[in-house]
């Protein structure tokens, strides 16, 4: 109810107060879309004669231009000349002074005529942006690896202006279920840039793996790191056999972290490190037993079943993976990892994870019911709060500020801290409430592992996220204080993604939805518009061969039963003008099949639907096939 209050309030704002309606602003094919476009009429066309005139002895501005050379390069075969004489022809990248306040940190704008293109902003992080914007405006070819030839590398005439509406527009990228290279997790970066977001959260520890070097605690890599090796469905996975070798996984040296933090630096992205404790930590303690409650030993997790989720939030663990608060070896452990990561990563905050700590272990300890009484706390949640704040204090002593899962709140949120909200807004609008800044990625609309599309044909997973429920969130919940909302990020759990590929599938087209309610104005979101962008962004990817989710093109299946008690199935789509061709016997749907046009009533003894969406004649969905059984167990869900 409150948001949709909200949004009223803010079509209201932009019908009264905005000089340009969205609906006609023109479509360039700029993701995240900018604040205001102004299209012209002819073109700017690049060939081996532009020059890219930047100020002079200005490191950042240089590395800027050098970046936008090696993105020609590949495609185009122009060698873009860099020169500090300012022309008026060619591109030009121009640092405002005085300052446009407006464009503050990492604003912009770019000003295409038919001689020339200028970038200006107050700072390189600004240009940059504009660079990825002036990138987007050239044909989908200039993704390619390879020379294109034949392509007039074109930019249309515009003005642009353009700066975000949150300084926090993140991804997380769990390494930890699935390891990835440091170089996967580059590639993953650079391409987070290209659509503006500025904060990499690497998710480095859970229980499955270790994933950053400690020095002054070897055992975390040499043991933590690795798990014995499993193949098929995750969560199902054989238990770790006795003695049986631990081959897979990896970790990255310090010195691999600080190359991948200066590469993402290169690129205005900031990177938080996550170790997230109490809880998810069995690859830890596999390393160091003694800092759990029952002292057992534990082998990290190969995606064996360990924990059993009743519903409703609440858990229990089989294999004790919680540190033990009232231990104090814990906290001299934890001053060692924080110092480490404190001493590698350069941005402000660590983030202590926090979630989804059992508390089972905890109410059975002697020493931790010891300590419950000695504090004089209610119970095992509190004890987590003591825990939280005993963090708290390391991580401030190393001049860092800490932020956690939403679960940080319980009992007590620690003086300073920020909230990542996860279970919803509830957290953050709490932690707004009391004054603490907000990081919003709730889970039904900001989780990157989630079903974007049916689960028959989708990887399993256990709830939802369309790219219409990505695109249509507005991170600032009605009734709390903006200016505590730094921003938003979208997750990517990785339990069920082994590969890049993968990872690109389910980011994509999600992150571009992201993007766009992390950086543009609230007012400006238009789907049919944002639609006829991703499409135009899916061309490029093919360019870049670059994977991504057409899941948007699916049907989405609504079963209920009717009186006779038949199923019933209502079909529709997240894009419009698509086509949907059905069978109930088994055989493959095509053009030459019924078109859906109003709901189904599936005849008696039909085993299996089979639905396929077409637009303008041609496939532009995936086949989905579900028997009468699965759509049976979905009725009223
Ligand atoms: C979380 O998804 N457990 C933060």
């Amino acid at each position: 109810m409150t948001l949709h209050l909200h949004r009223l309030t803010a079509i209201i704002f932009w019908a009264c107060c905005s000089t340009t309606a969205p609906a006609q602003q023109p479509q360039l094919p700029i993701i995240p879309t900018p604040v205001a476009v102004k299209a012209g009429t002819g073109t700017l066309t690049l060939t081996a004669q532009t020059t890219l005139s930047i100020p002079a002895s200005q490191p950042a501005v240089a590395a800027v231009g050098a970046y936008l050379a090696n993105a020609l390069r590949p495609a185009t075969g122009i060698e873009v000349k860099t020169v500090t004489t300012a022309s008026a022809a060619g591109i030009q990248f121009q640092l405002l002074n005085p300052q446009n306040t407006q464009l503050g940190k990492e604003g912009y704008t770019v000003d295409i005529t038919t001689t020339q293109a200028v970038i200006r902003a107050n700072t390189a992080a600004g240009l940059f942006y504009g660079v990825q914007t002036l990138l987007q405006l050239l044909p989908p070819a200039v993704e390619s690896k390879t020379r294109v030839n034949g392509v007039a590398w074109t930019l249309p005439v515009a003005s642009i202006t353009d700066y975000p509406r949150f300084g926090w527009r993140g991804i997380m990228l769990d390494v930890s279920r699935h390891f990835f290279t440091k170089e996967e997790v580059k590639a993953f970066i650079d391409q987070i840039a290209r659509y503006k977001y500025n904060r990499l959260h690497w998710h480095l520890t859970d229980d499955q793996g270790w994933r950053m070097e400690i020095k002054s605690l070897p055992r975390l890599t040499s043991v933590g790191a690795w798990r014995v090796p499993r193949y098929g469905q995750w969560g199902t996975h054989e238990a770790p056999k006795p003695g049986e070798a631990a081959t897979d996984g990896g970790f990255y040296t310090q010195d691999e972290i600080r190359e991948v933090i200066a590469y993402a630096r290169e690129r205005f992205i900031e990177i938080l490190p996550e170790i997230d404790v109490p809880g998810h930590s069995m690859a830890a303690l596999a390393a160091y037993p003694e800092l759990s409650c029952t002292h057992e030993p534990v082998m990290v997790n190969p995606g064996s079943h360990f924990s059993t989720w009743h519903g409703n939030g609440k858990f229990t663990m089989h294999i004790d993976n919680t540190l033990n608060p009232s231990n104090e070896k814990v906290y001299e452990f934890l001053d060692k990892v924080f110092t480490e990561v404190a001493a590698v990563f350069p941005f402000e905050y660590i983030h202590m994870g926090g979630d989804e700590c059992y508390k089972g272990y905890w109410e059975k300890d002697p020493g931790c019911q010891a300590l419950i009484k000695k504090l004089g706390i209610k119970d095992a949640h509190e004890l987590q709060s003591y825990f939280n704040n005993r963090v708290n204090k390391i991580v401030t002593a190393k001049k860092k500020k800490l932020i956690g899962w939403d679960e940080i709140l319980e009992g007590g949120l620690a003086p300073g801290a920020a909230v990542m909200s996860w279970r919803g807004t509830a957290g953050g609008v709490a932690a707004a409430k009391q004054k603490h800044p907000v990081v919003m990625t709730p889970n039904e609309t900001c989780y990157l592992d989630l079903y974007q599309g049916d689960p028959a044909i989708e990887p399993p997973t256990y709830s939802h996220v369309r790219l219409r429920d990505s695109y249509h969130y507005n991170p600032v919940p009605a009734g709390i204080d903006s200016t505590l909302i730094l921003g938003g990020q979208g997750n990517l759990w990785t339990e069920q993604i082994p590969t890049v590929p993968q990872i690109e599938y389910m980011v994509y087209p999600r992150a571009f939805a992201l993007s766009e309610v992390f950086w543009s104005p609230q007012p400006s979101r238009n789907w049919t518009g944002f639609v006829s962008r991703v499409e135009q962004h899916f061309e490029r990817f093919d360019f870049a061969r670059r994977n991504y989710a057409r899941s948007m093109y699916d049907p989405i299946i609504g079963v209920t039963k009717n009186a006779a008690g038949r199923l019933v199935l209502k079909l529709e789509t997240e894009v419009a003008g698509l086509d949907l061709y059905y069978t109930l016997d088994n055989t493959l749907p095509n053009q030459y099949y019924p078109l859906y046009k109003g709901p189904i009533e599936l005849p008696e003894g039909t085993d299996l639907f089979r639905v396929i969406t077409y637009r303008n004649g041609k496939p532009v969905g995936k086949l989905i096939s579900i028997t009468a059984e699965v759509l049976e167990k979905r009725v009223g869900k």
